[in-house]
C-alpha cells in the first residue's frame, strides 16, 4: 500500500514528496496507516515521552515514524550522530509549526538564519544580568505568598496546579512587570494564555484543521486575542514612558538599540519575543520543579540532605544570587530530576537536505527528532537509568561522560536560550520551598505523565503533604524589605 503511493506521488508529478515516501520506507519502523500514518500509535502510547523510547527499544538507534501520510519522522538517538548533524539543523519542521504556531509567525520559533542568530544573541543578552536581579526579587515575593497559604492547609496540595501559577505569575511579572497580575487587561492574558496551552497538544494530532469543530474556533479566536492583549500593553507602556526605569523584559526588550540607535524589536517581534519569554518560562519552569519535588517526596533521604545543605548555606535567609553556585547538592538534584523528567522529551528540525547515515538516508522535507528522553535513560551512558541519583552529576562523573549525553536544554542552533534564567528559576524556588516545608507523596496520588503543550506533566496531578519545618524567618525578611505581603 506503501509502495502503491509512493508510486502514485511520482505519477502526479509531485517527484520530492515520492522521494521522501521510498527514503522513508527504507529506514527501520513499524508499520503504518496509508492515511493516518503512526498518529494512532502515538496517541494510543499518550504521546512522545512514552511513543519514542519504545520505539528506540525496538527499532534501535535510527527510527521511523509517519505522522499522516507525508510527514515523515526520523528520531536519532545515537549521541555521536547527532553531534555532527544538529548544527547545521536550524529551521523548526511542520509539527512544531502545528504545536507552536500560535506564537506568530515573528516567534524565535519560525525564524532561520541569518534572522535567528541576531534574535538568539539578543535574546541571550536579555535573559541574564539585570533579568535575573528582577527575576530573584519577583520569585521572593511571589514564591513567600505561595508557601504562608501553605502553612494555612492541612490537606494534600495539588502542587502541579500551585506551581503552574506560580510560574506563570513569576515569568509573567518578569515579562510584563506589575501589570500581569494587577491589571484586567494581565489577568486576560494569563487566562487566554492558558486556554491556548490547554489546547494546543491536540494541533499535532490533526491531519487536517478541524473546521467542523467549535472548540477549534473558540481555540483560534483566543490566540488572536492574546496577541492583541499583548499589543495593547505594549502600546500601553509606550504611552506610558518610562520605559528606561523598569526591568522586565517587556521594558528590556523595546529598550534594545541597535548601532545607530534604532529599536532593535518592531512591535511584532516584541509581542512574539514576549509571548515566548511567557511560554518557555513558564511551562518548562513548572514542569521541573513538579517532577523535582515528586522524586524528594517519594526519596526522604535525599530530600533530607538538600534540606541540610539550604539551611546551612542559607542560614534562614532568602536565596540571593550569588548563594545559588553553594547549593551543589541541590543543583545535582535539579540536574538528576531533569534528567528523570526532561521537560521537554523530544524537540524537531525539518531536514533541509538529504542526511545520508549508515545505510539510511533521512530524506529533504523529514522531521528530524532528537529524543531527550531516550538519550537520558541510554543505559550504556547512565547505569540503572531510571534511578535517582544525584551523585551522578557529581564533577568527576559529569566530566567523563561523552558530550550530548545530557541535554535537557536541546542543542545546537537552536538550543534553549533560557537555560540559565530556567534554572535560576528552579534554584530559587526548591530552596525556598525545602526552607519551609518537608514534603511527602499524598497516598492516593497514582503517577503517570502526559504532554502539555509539548511538556511533560504528572497527567493526574501531584498531590503531595506539606509539613511546617521551620520558623517565620522568610516572612519576617520579606516584611524588612518592604515587600507587600496578603
Ligand atoms: C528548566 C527550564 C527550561 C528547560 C528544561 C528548557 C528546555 C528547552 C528545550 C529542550 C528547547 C528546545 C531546544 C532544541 O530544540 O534544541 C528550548 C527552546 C527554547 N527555550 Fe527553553 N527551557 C527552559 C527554560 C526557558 C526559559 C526560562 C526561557 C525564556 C524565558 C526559554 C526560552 C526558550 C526559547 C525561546 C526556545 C526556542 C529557541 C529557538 O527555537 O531557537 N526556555 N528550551
Amino acid at each position: 500500500m506503501n509502495k502503491i503511493l509512493g508510486n502514485f506521488l511520482s505519477l502526479i508529478g509531485l517527484n520530492d514528496l515520492a522521494t521522501l515516501r521510498k527514503l522513508g520506507d527504507i529506514i527501520p519502523g513499524p508499520p503504518a496507516n496509508p492515511l493516518l500514518g503512526n498518529l494512532p500509535d502515538l496517541q494510543q502510547a499518550g504521546g512522545f515521552q512514552n511513543y519514542l523510547p519504545a520505539l528506540h527499544k525496538q527499532y534501535g538507534s535510527i527510527v521511523k515514524f509517519w505522522l499522516g501520510p507525508l510527514e515523515l519522522g526520523v528520531s536519532v538517538s545515537d549521541i555521536e550522530i547527532l553531534g555532527e548533524v544538529t548544527n547545521n539543523l536550524s529551521a523548526r519542521p511542520d509539527a512544531a509549526k502545528k504545536l507552536l504556531g500560535w506564537m506568530g509567525k515573528e516567534s524565535i520559533t519560525f525564524q532561520k538564519p541569518p534572522e535567528l542568530i541576531t534574535t538568539r544573541s539578543n535574546f541571550f543578552h536579555l535573559l541574564i544580568g539585570s533579568s535575573l536581579q528582577n527575576l530573584c526579587s519577583v520569585s521572593h515575593e511571589q514564591t513567600v505568598k505561595m508557601l504562608d497559604s501553605w502553612s494555612q492547609r492541612k490537606d494534600a496540595i495539588d502542587v502541579k496546579e500551585e506551581f503552574s501559577g506560580l510560574t506563570l505569575n513569576i515569568v509573567g511579572s518578569c515579562s510584563f512587570g506589575q501589570e500581569f497580575g494587577n491589571t484586567s487587561l494581565g489577568q486576560e492574558i494569563r487566562t487566554l494564555f492558558k486556554n491556548v496551552l490547554v489546547n494546543s497538544q491536540q494541533r499535532l494530532e490533526e491531519v487536517v484543521p478541524p473546521v467542523w469543530d467549535v472548540n477549534y474556533h473558540q481555540w483560534n479566536r483566543d490566540v488572536s486575542r492574546l496577541h492583541e492583549c499583548a499589543g495593547e500593553l505594549i502600546t500601553q507602556r509606550k504611552q506610558a514612558g518610562g520605559l528606561r526605569q523598569s526591568n522586565d523584559l517587556l521594558s528590556l526588550v523595546l529598550n534594545e538599540r541597535n548601532d545607530s540607535g534604532g529599536q532593535v524589536f518592531t512591535d511584532a517581534e516584541a509581542r512574539a519575543a514576549v509571548v515566548s519569554f511567557l511560554f518557555g518560562g513558564f511551562d518548562p519552569a513548572g514542569s521541573s520543579l513538579t517532577w523535582a519535588c515528586y522524586l524528594l517526596a517519594t526519596h526522604p533521604e535525599i530530600q533530607a540532605l538538600a534540606r541540610s545543605e539550604v539551611e546551612r548555606v542559607l542560614a534562614g535567609r532568602l536565596p540571593e544570587l550569588e548563594d545559588l553556585p553553594r547549593l551543589e547538592y541541590l543543583n545535582r538534584v535539579i540536574k538528576e530530576s531533569l534528567r528523570l523528567y526532561t521537560p521537554n522529551p523530544v524537540t524537531m528540525r525539518l531536514v533541509e537536505s538529504d542526511i545520508p547515515i549508515g545505510d539510511y538516508t533521512i530524506p529533504t522535507g523529514a522531521t528530524f527528532c532528537i529524543p531527550i528522553c531516550v538519550i537520558h535513560k541510554d543505559p550504556t551512558i547512565w547505569p540503572n537509568p531510571d534511578n535517582f541519583d544525584p551523585d551522578r552529576f557529581l564533577p568527576e562523573q559529569e566530566q567523563a561522560r561523552p558530550r550530548y549525553a545530557y541535554i535537557p536544554f536541546g542543542m545546537g542552533a537552536r538550543g534553549c536560550v533560557g537555560a540559565r534564567f530556567g534554572t535560576t528559576q528552579v534554584q530559587l524556588m526548591l530552596s525556598m520551598i525545602l526552607q519551609r516545608f518537608s514534603l511527602t507523596l499524598s497516598p492516593d496520588q497514582e503517577i503517570a505523565s502526559q504532554l502539555e503543550a509539548t511538556i511533560l506533566q504528572p497527567k493526574f496531578g501531584l498531590k503531595l503533604l506539606a509539613q511546617s519545618t521551620s520558623s517565620s524567618v522568610q516572612q519576617l525578611e520579606l516584611v524588612g524589605k518592604g515587600i507587600e505581603n496578603s
